[in-house]
C-alpha cells in the first residue's frame, strides 16, 4: 500500500533498540535468571508476574496475557498509534523515519491533525457557550436542574451548542477547506447537492468523547426537552470508532489513580451522574452494545467489570447479549458481573436517590458472571426432566466451549455437571457429538437467545436526523442464524444445509473403511429423518458386530424419537444400560466420517441396508446349510432365504 512505513524500516528498527530499555525507562524491572520481572503495566497486580525476555526481544505478562516487542509496548503503553510507536522507536534508535512516497497518506495524516484540532476547538466553543451565550440560562438551568455541579460539568467538558444553523460554521469555518474539514470531523453537514453546509450539533448540551489521551474524537449531544431524538452522537470518523470507543475512560483512569474496577453502563448521563456521587469508574458505550473490543481494552486496565443494566426485558436482552460477548473474552482472574437495576431507574436517576453508598452496595452484590450465565440457561428450562437438562446442557456447552481455558471454564463445565447429573467425560461426549453432526448439516449452533438491538429496545426514534447520530455497531453473528434443533420439535432442521459434504475423515486418522453398519450411522447422525427408511433391520438386533447393533438401535431411537438432537440422544442412551455401551461408538463414527456427497446420502444409506440384509441372509443360509440334520421347520426357512437370496441377486443385476 502507498504510504505505509516499509516493513524492513521496522524490522530494521526493531533490530536496533532494545525491548528492555524501552520497558525499563516505564516499568520497575528486576533481574530473575535471565529475564527480568516486575509488576505489570496493563493491569493491576500486587506480585510481579511481567517478565521482559531481552534475549527473544518480548515481554509477556501472566497474569494478563498482554504480551509484544518493543512496537507493541510502546502502542500499549504510551497509547501510540502504529505510526507514533515507529516514529518514536526511530527517534530512540537515532534514525530518519523513511519519507513514505504516498501523497495519500501525508494527506491523511493532515486530515487526522485538522480534525483533531477542530474538534478540540469546538469543544472549547460549546464550553464557552455554557458561561456565555445569551442564551445559557436554558442550559444552566437544565444542568442545574440535573444536579449536575460547576466542577463536573468541567471535568466531563461539557458544553452548550447554542440553537442556530450556524454557530459552530461561523467560529471554525474560516474556509472552504475548513469547511470540508468540519465535515468530515462530522460537526458540519453538507446540504445536499450543494456547497452549503449547516452545524449538525444545534440547541443541545455537548458531552465531548475523549479517546484515551484525552483527545477529542467526537461528540454526544442531547436536546434540552424531549425533543427526538434525545442524543445525536458524531458519526463513523477518522477519529471516531464507537464500537471501540467508550465514553467517561479517559475520566475515569485521570481521576482516580488506583482504578480497581470499571462499570459499564448505557448512557452520557449516567456516567456524569456516578461520577458526581463519588462513583467516577463508569463508562458507556456509544448507542452500540458492549463490543469485544471494549470489553478487552477495559479488562486489561482492571480485574473487574461490571455490566449495568434496566430491569426490564430490553435489559434483560441485552445483559445476554453482553454475556455471549465476555465469554470468549473473560481470562482467570478477571471478573465479568451483572447488575440489574430496579424496573424505571437509570444508574444516574438510581445514584441521586440513594448516593454513594447505596449504589456501591449494589454493585458488590451484582451477580458474577457464572451465576448471571446458569441462571439466565436455567430460567425456562426443566431440570427435572431428561429432556429439559439435555436441552440445557446443548446450550450451555457450545457456549462454554468459546471460553478460554482456565478455572472459570472447568468450574462452570462442573457446574454443568453438577446440574445435569452427567460426568464431564459424559458431556464431552455429549458436546463433541453434537458438534460434528452440527458442523456438518447445519450453522453453528444458536443458543436461543434473541437478536436483540437497541432499536428493538426503543431506545431509537427514527428521525431523519437519525442514521448519522450511528448505526449500530455491534455485529450479531451467531444471533441470526437459526438453531441447530431446539429439542425435539424440530425434526426438519437436521437436513439443512443438505450441499454440503460430509466431513471428511481427519487426515492420517483411521479413515473407516466402506463398513455398510457404520456409514449407514454416520448418514443417520447427520440425516436423521431418512431413519423412516430404515425398515426390517430386526436381524441386527443380536448381532456379534457391534456397529449393526448400534445402527438397529439408532435407526429404532430415532424412528420414535423424530427431530432429537444428538445431544439429547447422547444423554438418553447414557441412562439406558443396553445403549450406554454403544455412545462411544457412536461418538467415533459421528468423528470419522468418509466423504460422502450429501446429496447421495438416501441412495447410499439404501444400498448399506441391502448389503447388511445380504450378509445376514449369507450367514443364515450359511449357518442352516453346515446343520448336520435340518429340520422340516428349518428346511423351509432355507428355502425361504435361498430364494430371498436369488430375488435381491436380481433386483441388483443392472439393467442392460
Ligand atoms: P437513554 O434513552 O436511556 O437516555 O439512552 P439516558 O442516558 O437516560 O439519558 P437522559 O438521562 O435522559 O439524559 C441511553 C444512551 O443511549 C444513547 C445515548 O448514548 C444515551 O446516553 N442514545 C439514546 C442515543 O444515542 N440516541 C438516542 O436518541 C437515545
Ligand atoms: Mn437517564
Amino acid at each position: 500500500m502507498a504510504g505505509r512505513i516499509p516493513q524492513a524500516f521496522i524490522d530494521d528498527l526493531l533490530a536496533r533498540v532494545n525491548v528492555l530499555d524501552i520497558v525499563e525507562a516505564r516499568v520497575k524491572l528486576k533481574r530473575t535468571g535471565k529475564n527480568y520481572s516486575g509488576l505489570c503495566p496493563f493491569h493491576k497486580e500486587k506480585s510481579p508476574s511481567f517478565t521482559v525476555n531481552n534475549e527473544k526481544q518480548f515481554y509477556y505478562c501472566f497474569g494478563c496475557g498482554a504480551g509484544g516487542n518493543s512496537l507493541s509496548f510502546l502502542m500499549e503503553h504510551d497509547r501510540l498509534s502504529f505510526p507514533e510507536a515507529v516514529e518514536e522507536l526511530a527517534k530512540l534508535a537515532g534514525v530518519e523515519m523513511p519519507k513514505t512516497d504516498g501523497p495519500v497518506d501525508h494527506q491523511r495524516e493532515q486530515r487526522i491533525k485538522d480534525i483533531y484540532a477542530l474538534l478540540e476547538e469546538a469543544s472549547a466553543f460549546y464550553q464557552h457557550q455554557l458561561r456565555d451565550h445569551p442564551h445559557k440560562a436554558i442550559a444552566v438551568d437544565y444542568l442545574k436542574n440535573r444536579g449536575l455541579t460547576g466542577q463536573f460539568a468541567a471535568r466531563f467538558g461539557i458544553g452548550y451548542a447554542p440553537p442556530g444553523w450556524d454557530n459552530l460554521l461561523k467560529k471554525l469555518a474560516k474556509d472552504e477547506a475548513t469547511k470540508v474539514r468540519l465535515e468530515q470531523a462530522g460537526m458540519l453537514i453538507n446540504k445536499e447537492d450543494s456547497d452549503r453546509y449547516y452545524d449538525r450539533f444545534r440547541e443541545r448540551i455537548m458531552f465531548p468523547i475523549r479517546d484515551m489521551r484525552g483527545r477529542v474524537i467526537a461528540f454526544g449531544g442531547r436536546v434540552l426537552g424531549d425533543e427526538k431524538p434525545k442524543y445525536l452522537n458524531s458519526p463513523e470518523t477518522d477519529t471516531f470508532h464507537k464500537s471501540r470507543e467508550l465514553y467517561g475512560l479517559y475520566e475515569a483512569r485521570k481521576f482516580n489513580q488506583s482504578l480497581e474496577r470499571l462499570i459499564i453502563v448505557e448512557g452520557y448521563m449516567d456516567v456524569v451522574g456516578l461520577a458526581q456521587y463519588g462513583i467516577g469508574y463508569a463508562v458507556a458505550t456509544l448507542g452500540t452494545a458492549t463490543t469485544e473490543q471494549h470489553l478487552e481494552r477495559l479488562l486489561k486496565m482492571v480485574p473487574e467489570v461490571i455490566f449495568c443494566f434496566d430491569g426490564d426485558e430490553a435489559g434483560r436482552k441485552a445483559a445476554k447479549r453482553a454475556l455471549h460477548t465476555t465469554l470468549p473474552v473473560i481470562t482467570d482472574g478477571k471478573q465479568a458481573r451483572f447488575l440489574f437495576l430496579p424496573e424505571g431507574e437509570d444508574p444516574d436517576s438510581l445514584v441521586r436517590q440513594e448516593g454513594c453508598e447505596q449504589f456501591e452496595q449494589r454493585l458488590n452484590e451484582s451477580l458474577p458472571l457464572s451465576d448471571f450465565f446458569f441462571k439466565t440457561l436455567e430460567d425456562g428450562a426443566d431440570m427435572l426432566s431428561l429432556d429439559g437438562r439435555a436441552r440445557f446442557s446443548n446450550q450451555a456447552l457450545p457456549l462454554i466451549d468459546q471460553m478460554q481455558p482456565g478455572i472459570l471454564k472447568q468450574m462452570m463445565q462442573e457446574k454443568i455437571a453438577d446440574l445435569t447429573g452427567l460426568s464431564l467425560e459424559q458431556l464431552v461426549s455429549v458436546n463433541n457429538l453434537q458438534e460434528t453432526t452440527a458442523s456438518a448439516a447445519a450453522p453453528a449452533p444458536d443458543y436461543s437467545y434473541e437478536a436483540a438491538s437497541y432499536e428493538d429496545a426503543g431506545y431509537f426514534e427514527p428521525s431523519s436526523d437519525y442514521h448519522d447520530a450511528g448505526q449500530n455497531q455491534y455485529d450479531p453473528h451467531g444471533f441470526e442464524q437459526k438453531p441447530f434443533s431446539q429439542g425435539k420439535k424440530s425434526s426438519k432442521e437436521f437436513g439443512k444445509g443438505s450441499h454440503k459434504k460430509f466431513r471428511p475423515a481427519p487426515p492420517g486418522g483411521s479413515a473407516v473403511h466402506f463398513n455398510p453398519s457404520s456409514t449407514a450411522v454416520s448418514i443417520l447422525l447427520h440425516l436423521p429423518t431418512l431413519a423412516n427408511q430404515c425398515r426390517d433391520l430386526e436381524v441386527l438386533a443380536n448381532s456379534d458386530d457391534s456397529a449393526e447393533v448400534l445402527l438397529y438401535q439408532l435407526a429404532m431411537y430415532l424412528q420414535e424419537n423424530p427431530g432429537v438432537t444428538p445431544g439429547i440422544l447422547a444423554i438418553d442412551w447414557q441412562e439406558h444400560e443396553h445403549l450406554k455401551p454403544l455412545i462411544r461408538q457412536l461418538n467415533e463414527i459421528a468423528h470419522q466420517t468418509p466423504i460422502i456427497d450429501f446429496d447421495n446420502a438416501k441412495q447410499v444409506l439404501s444400498d448399506c441396508l441391502n448389503r447388511l440384509q445380504e450378509r445376514h441372509l449369507d450367514r443364515e443360509i450359511l449357518q442352516l446349510k453346515s446343520q448336520p440334520h435340518l429340520s422340516s421347520e428349518d428346511k423351509r426357512r432355507l428355502n425361504q432365504l435361498i430364494m430371498q437370496q436369488a430375488g435381491s441377486r436380481l433386483r441388483k443385476t443392472p439393467e442392460k
